[in-house]
């Protein structure tokens, strides 16, 4: 019998070789090859020159906001950027068991779209969406479902019933039969998701892909199905816990900063209206080592809590531990802590925490990381209705932060008396009751925090 032929491509940047190689060419990575069958050549390449869509003329095309579909559900809208546009192809990827497919459900019941929608799943039988459906009280006479995982069925399908809206659950589980490899592989991937593109793109289908990701959180797949799509969503957080996010890494259509909250109830996922309200309803009250910090998520300001706990060290290296934020930001600000204040932070393990599993990069929640560290080191609580802010430099300069005023009437909102900014980050004739406190460096800031 003869071998099969194959190739290698990079997982990476896709780059194809004939052999295996260590270190990518194009992208640089190493070990990232993998080894696919080589895919059948089309018999017809005639007809795959020519476009599926003549070309127009830039101002004969009409598009505006008003074409969004709108989802029903707020939270997935803004991270979509407004809504779904059509022919767009969604990839909405996590972890198994966080509710994509919940998500995904709800969302074909919510959608503002009087044609017909079908959902495809690979995954479960109709009789188990069915029950899904029951528990979330959907039932919609636009909606389609199919249960299938041969790509040509599925095709055959969606050009008898024309829907304008797909959803296919999951791209691991569909294949092309003409591809001699399993369901899920690289190359079935590629192949299922171009498949998927031409519906969207030539019919005008806005689709969503769910995808599952490996254990160290990338998209199953070569990063080129990324590629590929117009919006990559993210659905996150613990799956013991009850608070969701989504969030946007990717979007031809929108903003990618922008992050939907949810929580998971006993009816499906509910939209979290106040989140600040949300991430502030277990915070402990004048307790050494927590405080809270407006912070912001896109668009939209939002309250979070910043824990630390420092406890002396017994081995020789002082442990370090932080979630939701970053690792050497902290170590930065200990280092900072330690030579500008005098704190002996050098033989103390330090443990930093963002509360309710959400992560925060940004560098204006410094001051409410050293104010916690600094406050549980001297078993020092923080008054309890004060917000900080502000990013801290190497010489302990507090620098300025961007959207205060937005920040400061959200604190404002939620019952906060006083908030301690970097000085010169006053916004000009603010009409906020806060008490606004400016301080140049860090020992300024930290004597209002601690000493009151
Ligand atoms: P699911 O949407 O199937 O996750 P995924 O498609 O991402 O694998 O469901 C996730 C979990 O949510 C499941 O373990 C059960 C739970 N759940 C609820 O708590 N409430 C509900 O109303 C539903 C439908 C699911
Ligand atoms: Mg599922």
């Amino acid at each position: 019998m003869a071998k099969e032929k194959t190739y290698f491509f990079c997982q990476e940047c896709g780059y194809e070789s004939a052999k295996w190689l260590g270190k990518c060419p194009n992208c640089g990575n190493w070990n990232t090859f993998a080894e696919e069958l080589a895919p059948q050549k089309a018999k017809n390449t005639k007809a795959a020159h020519l476009p599926s869509v003549p070309a127009k003329k830039l101002t004969e095309i009409d598009f505006s906001e008003d074409n969004r579909i709108d989802t029903g559900i707020a939270e997935l809208n803004r991270v979509l950027g407004g809504g779904l546009v059509h022919g767009e192809l969604v990839l909405l990827a996590g972890d198994p068991g966080i509710g994509k497919s919940t998500l995904t459900l709800q969302l074909v019941a919510t959608v503002k779209l009087s044609q017909t929608i079908m959902y495809i799943s690979g995954e479960e039988s109709v009789g188990q969406i069915k029950m899904r459906a029951e528990r979330l009280g959907i039932d919609k006479s636009e909606l389609l479902l199919l249960c299938e995982n041969d790509m040509n069925v599925i095709t055959n399908e969606i050009k008898r019933y024309q829907p304008k809206l797909i959803i296919l659950d999951s791209i691991q589980t569909v294949y092309l039969p003409e591809i001699t490899s399993a369901p899920g592989s690289v190359s079935q991937l590629r192949e299922c998701t171009n498949k998927v593109m031409q519906w969207a793109k030539g019919w005008g289908i806005a689709t969503i892909l769910v995808g599952h990701v490996t254990k160290d959180g990338a998209v199953a797949g070569p990063r080129v199905l990324e590629h590929m799509v117009d919006a990559v969503l993210f659905f996150e957080g613990e799956r013991h816990y009850q608070h969701r996010v989504l969030r946007s890494l990717k979007n031809r259509f929108g903003s990618t900063n922008e992050i939907g909250i949810f929580e998971m109830a006993e009816k499906g996922l509910e939209e979290v209206k106040n989140p600040s309200e949300a991430f502030l309803s277990e915070r402990p009250l004048d307790t050494a080592g927590t405080i809270v910090v407006p912070c912001m998520e896109g668009s939209r300001p939002l309250l979070i809590e910043v824990q630390a706990l420092v406890t002396p060290s017994f081995f020789g290296q002082p442990r370090r531990m932080t979630t939701g934020c970053d690792f050497n930001r902290v170590t930065m600000l200990m280092a900072v802590l330690e030579k500008r204040l005098g704190l002996q932070l050098s033989n103390q393990d330090a443990y930093v925490n963002i509360v309710g599993g959400l992560r925060v990069d940004e560098p204006a929640i410094d001051l409410a990381i050293a104010a916690a560290i600094a406050s549980s080191f001297r078993e020092r609580a923080v008054y309890r209705d004060v917000v900080v802010l502000g990013e801290i430099g190497l010489t302990g300069e507090l620098r300025q932060v961007n959207h205060l005023q937005r920040r400061l009437s959200e604190a404002e909102k939620m019952g906060f008396a006083k908030a301690i900014v970097p000085a010169g980050n006053l916004p000009k004739n603010h009409q906020l009751a806060i008490e606004i406190i400016t301080a140049k460096n860090i020992s300024e800031a930290l004597s209002f925090i601690l000493e009151g």
